[in-house]
């Protein structure tokens, strides 16, 4: 095998991330946009996106937020609560306030407690966004205090997913950050109009990585990491050039003294080093070929856009990821804070 020392792809998207507000917000506007050129933004806000009007002045804030010059493109998704209306939805999709609306069940993740609590209740909204063509994303996770931590993801497939896309078979459907096989196999045998994002966090590590030493609080997130076993499905997903995963790097920042916690939450930021750690996985899968399709040509192609025209560069130069990036006199503790990556952006 020839050493690679350098690949040029067309200029990636990341298809989910959390750019939160205030402060956090100008560092994530700032980070994402220099290596990303579009993001899909989560709506789960202290204060969620759910309406027309705090749609418009968030993507307001992001835009105003960018450099003069900077042609990152917002999209910005709707959070589905048990009060959306089918017409807000359209005339929000025509408006192109929102791109796409997010599904989380109640308290199945950070921010979520304006979720859903039963499925049937969003009908309407659901049937309204397939006429419309307007893609749903899921948090695929089931809260249940009798469904283990480590099976929420495949409960929730076998029955919400299930049903949801028999009741709506054109309805163009996301399964966010997924963590597991039966995840994998569910896309992978379905219809064309369901796809996934895979995070850099679950294709590197898995739960031994997070408990085996003592517990990291930076590794922990929803949906949790999983077995090793699940970890290596995703990393054959991606780097078997299947179109219907792309990159989505869920990163979710929280202040260091919310992760480091007696009840600590769930998200890692990983924006830093998303793209050194998807190439150096596909690098050492031995599938680099595939590494454009994934980064930059599979979301697009679901998604019914054109693909982006400027391109980045990778090459291979060690570098370090911050200790911990300062905000005011808060701190976040970046994913693999302080270790050195061996791919470069030029
Ligand atoms: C949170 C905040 O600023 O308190 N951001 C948000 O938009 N909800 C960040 C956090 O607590 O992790
Ligand atoms: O770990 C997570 N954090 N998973 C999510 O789904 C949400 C995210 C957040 O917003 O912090
Ligand atoms: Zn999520
Ligand atoms: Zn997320």
């Amino acid at each position: 095998m020839v050493d690679v020392k350098k690949i040029t792809i067309i200029k990636p998207d990341d298809w989910h991330v959390h750019f939160r507000s205030g402060k956090i917000l100008q560092k994530m506007v700032k980070y994402t946009s220099q290596f990303y050129q579009r993001a899909m933004i989560m709506p789960n806000l202290k204060n969620p996106i759910t309406t027309i009007q705090s749609g418009e002045d968030y993507k307001k804030n992001i835009v105003n937020l960018l450099k003069k010059n900077s042609t990152f493109k917002p999209l910005i998704t709707c959070y589905l609560t048990e009060d959306t209306k089918p017409n807000d939805i359209e005339y929000a999709f025509y408006k192109k306030v929102f791109f796409a609306a997010k599904l989380y069940f109640r308290n199945s993740t950070s921010y979520s407690k304006s979720g859903i609590t039963n499925i049937n209740t969003i009908n309407l909204v659901l049937d309204r966004m397939q006429k419309i063509g307007m893609p749903l994303l899921i948090h695929g996770e089931i809260l249940d205090k009798n469904v283990d931590i480590f099976d929420r993801e495949k409960v929730f497939i076998n029955t919400v997913l299930v049903k949801l896309q028999e009741n709506f078979p054109q309805l163009k459907i996301v399964l966010e950050h997924i963590s597991t096989k039966d995840a994998v196999n569910f896309v992978k045998f379905s219809n064309n109009n369901i796809a996934a994002t895979i995070t850099p966090h679950h294709l590197l590590y898995n739960r031994n990585d997070m408990l085996r030493t003592g517990i990291k609080p930076h590794l922990y997130c929803f949906p949790i990491l999983k077995s090793k076993i699940h970890q290596n499905a995703l990393k054959k997903a991606i780097t078997s050039g299947n179109k219907k995963f792309f990159l989505g790097t869920d990163s979710a920042p929280h202040y260091v003294h919310r992760k480091e916690s007696n009840c600590g939450s769930a998200g890692i930021f990983n924006t830093l080093s998303s793209l050194s750690i998807y190439i150096e996985i596909f690098e050492k899968m031995r599938a680099l070929n595939h590494f454009e399709s994934f980064c930059s040509k599979n979301g697009p192609l679901f998604y019914s856009l054109p693909e982006n025209k400027s391109t980045i560069t990778f090459i291979k130069r060690k570098w370090k990821i911050p200790k911990e990036i300062v905000i005011g006199r808060k701190k976040i503790i970046p994913f693999l804070a302080g270790k050195t990556m061996k791919w470069a952006i030029k």
